[in-house]
């Protein structure tokens, strides 16, 4: 009960690794607002709990401050922020399309930045301090032939996560970030579709070959990202600032 007595926000928290991390943090003894473009109800009512759904779109600032409203005035406030709301795209640079760019960054980028920002103007006025926890992704730490814009955006997440840590641990508020390698969900079946795609390959075959190449063996599961989850959200992480880490079965080292 790690997190007993807090509340968290958790964006896309409807599905996938957000699903996971809402029930870590049930778990642990948080309440959990599920803010998520779709699904939000329906995974707080599967979950029971001392949870509710809110339907939120983070590409829309209205969407965002109602949400955030509503979730602090359910919770008491807001103690953490897990900022994980994200799409996914891709296609060689000569096809890379004006509407695509500017659906990803205008979730993972600018969603990121302004759920942050909404959380973060309430966390100063409760002024008890805070945890924000942003979503990055292997994928933020190098380019990648077919994944420009989504290996932008995340690049993008990682470097947010630095600024923000520097500018908000003055207030108490712990900005970090984690870094996944693959994991199997929703996302990673629509990754697998694109793949097929552009390299020819059938249903499936991608995600085998990059669980093979894992170095801890197999793709990851949405579980394997809990404990980093609950870590960064707990008193432990008091004074850990500004990082961003990797959890991807030996993915990467940095
Ligand atoms: N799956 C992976 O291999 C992997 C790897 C590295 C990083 N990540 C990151 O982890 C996070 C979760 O990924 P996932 O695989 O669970 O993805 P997912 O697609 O399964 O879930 C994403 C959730 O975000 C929601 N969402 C999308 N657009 C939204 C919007 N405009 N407003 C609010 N909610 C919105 C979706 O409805 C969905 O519930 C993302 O930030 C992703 O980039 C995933």
């Amino acid at each position: 009960m790690r997190l007993k007595g807090r509340t968290a926000l958790v964006t896309g928290g409807a599905r996938g690794i957000g699903l996971a991390f809402v029930q870590a943090y049930l778990r642990e003894g948080a309440r959990v607002a599920i803010a998520d473009i779709s699904g939000a109800d329906e995974a707080a009512a599967s979950l029971g709990g001392d949870c509710i759904g809110l339907r939120m779109d983070v590409t829309d600032q209205a969407s965002i401050d109602a949400g955030v409203a509503r979730a602090a005035d359910w919770g008491g406030g807001i103690d953490i922020l897990l900022n994980n709301a994200a799409v996914f795209d891709l296609a060689p640079i000569t096809d890379i399309t004006r509407a695509s760019y500017d659906r990803v960054f205008a979730i993972n980028v600018a969603g990121t930045l302004f759920v942050m920002q909404a959380v973060a103007r309430r966390m100063i006025a409760q002024g008890r301090g805070g945890r924000i926890i942003n979503m990055a992704s292997q994928a933020g730490r190098r380019g990648e032939p077919l994944v420009a814009v989504y290996c932008a955006s995340k690049a993008a997440v990682i470097s947010l996560t630095q600024s923000a840590g520097l500018n908000l641990i003055g207030h108490g508020i712990n900005v970090n970030a984690i870094a996944p390698g693959v994991v199997d969900t929703p996302m990673w079946d629509e990754v697998d579709a694109l793949f097929a795609r552009y390299e020819n390959k059938p249903i499936g075959q991608k995600k085998r070959e990059v669980g093979l190449a894992v170095p801890y063996g197999r793709m990851g599961r949405p579980d394997d990202l809990t404990g980093m989850a609950v870590f960064l959200a707990s008193d432990e992480a008091e004074y850990i600032v500004a990082q961003t880490y990797n959890v991807d079965g030996g993915q990467w080292m940095s």
